[in-house]
């Protein structure tokens, strides 16, 4: 009694309560799904047949590539387990402090035939994610969601510019950020985070290229489904995401999902207006990552349409 009464508890507080210490303040990044029918509420006690088990594949980043649609497609497929919070154990020393068992007791219930997908965007830009990440398992599958570094560095000045607000914290126009002295500001944490090869050649320090499935952000919000093929097929499992699992939602502007007789759109945060940015200051900005957005391509051996 008291072991399923300690069961249900923990799956309460998994369910609903990230601990506070885990989203640092002003980068939050509120998370969830919205449904379409004001149903929610996932069922309380495990099913029996479940247990929780490390990831077997982890989308690493980059943050606001598109993390969150992934993640919540990926789990239309019948044979996958997702994280319902960003967990941040391999980036967060704090966290990673507290071992496997902790890491292993934030993951959901899942039956043998499922694999577990965690999704943490900061693992991508962390120095110490990837070699942690081999540590706990050498042949793991980690999928990186990319999207036009520059379209990524306004959405993440918007995402921290929401935050801020929601905290009463003052906040400043892009172009103060982005450009300094007259110069681009290079040293904007939202610039650096775009900058993939950097990044990129740390993992491969790791893992082999094959190891790690690109997914074109910019292509899953125009088409999603051709997206998910691949993800299922680098995966291995049968397809079984679908093009009725999706439906343009006019209002949003964006994809939503149907699945199990629900129709939902990814929270508000996801998808919101970008502020307008100065021509001169965005032109500076492209012609900045152009370089090393070339050298990404040559790193990976792929191209993609940025500008
Ligand atoms: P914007 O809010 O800047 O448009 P992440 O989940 O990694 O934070 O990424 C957020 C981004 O996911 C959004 O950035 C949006 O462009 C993108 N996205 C992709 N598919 C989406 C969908 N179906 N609904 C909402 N946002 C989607």
């Amino acid at each position: 009694m008291a072991g399923l009464l300690g069961s249900l508890l923990l799956l309460v507080l998994q369910t609903f309560a990230a601990p506070p210490d885990f989203v640092p303040a002003g980068d939050l990044d509120p998370e969830g799904l919205q449904w379409a029918n004001g149903t929610a509420g996932p069922s309380l006690a495990p099913p029996p047949g479940t247990s929780q088990r490390v990831p077997h594949s982890i989308i690493i980043g980059v943050r606001k590539g598109g993390t969150r649609a992934l993640l919540e497609m990926l789990d239309i497929h019948p044979s996958v387990a997702a994280a319902a919070t960003e967990v941040h154990f391999f980036d967060w020393d704090e966290n990673y402090s507290r071992g496997f068992d902790w890491y292993r007791g934030l993951m959901p219930y899942s039956y043998p035939h499922q694999i577990t997908v965690e999704k943490t965007p900061g693992y991508f830009t962390s120095a110490q994610a990837p070699e942690r990440i081999r540590a706990m398992n050498a042949s793991i599958k980690l999928l990186l969601i990319l999207r036009d570094p520059a379209e990524r560095v306004v959405s993440d000045y918007t995402q921290v510019y929401f935050n801020r607000l929601e905290a009463r914290k003052p906040v400043r126009p892009i172009e103060d950020l982005l450009v300094r002295g007259g110069a681009l500001n290079t040293r904007y944490k939202a610039i650096q985070r775009s900058l993939y090869h950097l990044h990129m050649r740390n993992w491969l320090r790791y893992f082999p290229l094959e190891q790690i499935h690109l997914v074109d952000g910019d292509t899953l919000v125009r088409d999603p489904l051709p997206e998910l093929r691949r993800v299922e097929r680098f995966l291995e499992l049968p397809p079984r995401i679908a093009a009725s699992n999706f439906y343009f939602n006019q209002t949003k502007g964006f994809y939503c999902i149907r699945s199990d007789g629900r129709e939902r759109c990814l929270h508000e945060s996801k998808g919101r207006p970008h502020p307008p940015v100065n021509g001169t200051v965005l032109r500076q900005l492209r012609a900045y990552f152009r370089p090393h957005n070339r050298s990404f391509y040559r790193m990976v051996g792929r191209t993609f349409h940025w500008h």
